[in-house]
């Protein structure tokens, strides 16, 4: 930790070193508004922030370093420069000695001090003179990243100088997050989803700390990733979606676009081939899979629990070790999630030997698998985990094997719900969600399942009502911010008050990116793109 320490501080000494003995500086003395950085919309809230009332500028002076040899840290950089290009038109060099005019520093430190022990904390330290972005792992630099995008002011200030200047409140932040996974699921099988909306998901996931996108790839109306050694499964059953149109599927490349872009938001894709229900579209693809007794003929309706596998078929189980395989050969993460829900036409006692079968499939492959909780009937192992969506006794089987849980309850977390009566597009057969009651609930102690099985949170989008991305954004803003910050911030640090009022303020980097919220009436929104009737009518 020492040299760690010593070679930060020769860095450091040497830059403002090099930044003061240019000849021509003037030094700028900036008199900043008072803000208090405590007091900004950042959404998940940090664990601890401490204002020091002054202020950074951010202009054409600003400069951002790294430490030189830290893995991943440049990129982030990178990543940091483009964002700040992308809301200020700002061209920050990044790790450029020979950048000359800079006076104040971005510096993305990697460090080993115990407080930043925790995968993805991370700790900001503004002055007028420099930002220091602590953190241990590239991950973690990400993650605070996040939270200076959000501190720079929307609009430049164009008072304080001759030229544009971003305001930064001084001050320090302290932050890790309290659940190591934190998603949200789009089903791109009943309405298939471009990769650039995809892209676009992940972009705004990424900005509010999420690390997962959990893609729901095959169900009964599409099978939409291309698997090399069983090729009708995309021809025929990637042919169409709900509605009749034509579907789509992504290729394997397409697949590992989409794995490499979330990798560079430091986000894990999560794929998820449901079985053995929900396998229509790959039972009319291959027949020879079907167990329901009927001929499959491709589905473009929104019923569900009609299909099955067959369970005791050998041929079932070396096209599932294909699937399992192909993809997981492209999965950089240590998850594959099976699905197992809603397999209503499948023998209980089948259904268990299946899930216990492909739960060793999955594990040869390297993988831990994720099943919806219905998994948890069979005998599964500890390693295995469950996505907790309907069932309370489900999720109590899987403590009881000692497994870990995602927290996804229909009732509160559920993407694809209807906001009220009024709602566009969306189902209510587990409740409504008001942007207040996707927030105020506890999932640390929701239905007593103890905080030390819980693996963290996951807001799932279904498709059915949905095909396209302004109707995906619709349903998933503002709701996806909530639960972001119920994942990331511990249950004291929440308050439906202060986070309504820092939702408000979300309004002008949402209208930025285009996204198509839902301006719920419940929210006093800052200012906005849309309004909500304009948003309502057809
Ligand atoms: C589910 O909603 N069928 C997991």
């Amino acid at each position: 930790m020492k040299s760690h320490l010593f070679r930060s501080l020769v860095i450091w000494v040497v830059l403002v070193a090099a930044i003061s003995c240019q000849p021509e500086k003037k030094k700028r003395v900036l008199h900043f508004p008072k803000t208090d950085l405590s007091k900004l919309a950042l959404i998940p809230k940090p664990l601890k922030v401490i204002s020091t009332e002054d202020g950074f500028a951010l202009d054409r002076f600003t400069a951002i370093y790294t430490s030189e040899t830290a893995t991943g840290f440049a990129d982030v950089a990178g990543f940091l420069a483009e964002k700040i290009k992308a809301k200020t038109n700002l061209d920050v060099p990044v790790n450029r000695a020979e950048a000359s005019d800079q006076q104040g520093i971005i510096y993305i430190n990697q460090s080993d001090a115990p407080e930043l022990d925790a995968l993805e904390a991370y700790q900001l330290y503004i002055t007028p003179d420099s930002v220091i972005l602590n953190s241990n792992s590239a991950v973690g630099a990400f993650r605070g990243v996040q939270t200076l995008r959000q501190i720079i002011s929307e609009t430049s200030n164009d008072t304080l100088a001759d030229y544009k200047i971003w305001t930064i409140p001084t001050g320090k932040i302290t932050d890790s997050p309290s659940f190591e996974y934190r998603g949200s699921m789009l089903d791109v099988a009943r309405h298939f989803f471009s990769v650039e909306d995809v892209k676009k998901y992940i972009d705004l996931l990424a900005y509010y700390k999420y690390n997962v996108l959990h893609l729901h790839l095959s169900d009964d109306q599409g099978w939409r990733i291309e698997i090399k050694s069983w090729p009708k499964l995309t021809e025929v059953g990637g042919s169409t979606e709900v509605g009749g149109a034509a579907g789509g599927f992504y290729t394997q490349e397409d697949y590992k676009d989409i794995v490499r872009y979330a990798a560079k938001h430091h986000m894990m894709i999560v794929p998820e081939i449901d079985m053995p229900g929900h396998t229509n579209a790959a039972s009319a693809s291959y027949p020879i899979l079907n167990g329901n007794g009927k001929t499959p003929k491709l589905y473009e309706g929104t019923e569900v629990g009609f299909s099955t596998f067959d369970t005791r078929k050998d041929t079932v189980y070396a096209f599932i070790d294909d699937v399992v395989r192909e993809i997981s050969s492209i999965s950089p993460g240590p998850y594959f999630h099976i699905g197992g829900d809603e397999s209503h036409v499948t023998k209980k006692n089948d259904y268990i030997y299946f899930v216990e079968k492909v739960e060793k499939i999955v594990q040869k492959y390297g993988k831990r698998m994720i099943g919806w909780d219905e998994v948890a009937t069979a005998d599964i192992d500890s390693t295995s985990i469950s996505q907790f969506w309907a069932s309370k006794e489900n999720a109590d089987l899987s403590i009881q094997k000692g497994m870990k849980v995602i927290m996804s309850p229909a009732k509160k977390a559920y993407l694809d719900m209807q906001y009220d009566t009024l709602s566009k597009h969306g189902l209510h057969w587990a409740a409504y969600i008001p942007v207040d009651t996707a927030y105020i609930w506890t999932p640390e102690e929701y239905e007593g399942i103890p905080i030390e099985n819980i693996l963290g949170v996951e807001a799932p989008l279904w498709s059915e009502t949905i095909s396209n991305i302004d109707e995906l954004e619709y349903l998933a803003f503002p709701r996806a911010i909530g639960y972001s910050e119920l994942s990331w911030t511990p249950k004291e640090n929440r308050d439906w008050e202060s986070y309504k009022v820092r939702l408000a303020n979300q309004a002008p980097f949402l209208d930025r990116m285009d996204v198509k919220y839902y301006p719920s009436p419940l929210i006093d929104w800052k200012k906005s793109k849309y309004t909500y009737e304009e948003i309502q009518k057809d």
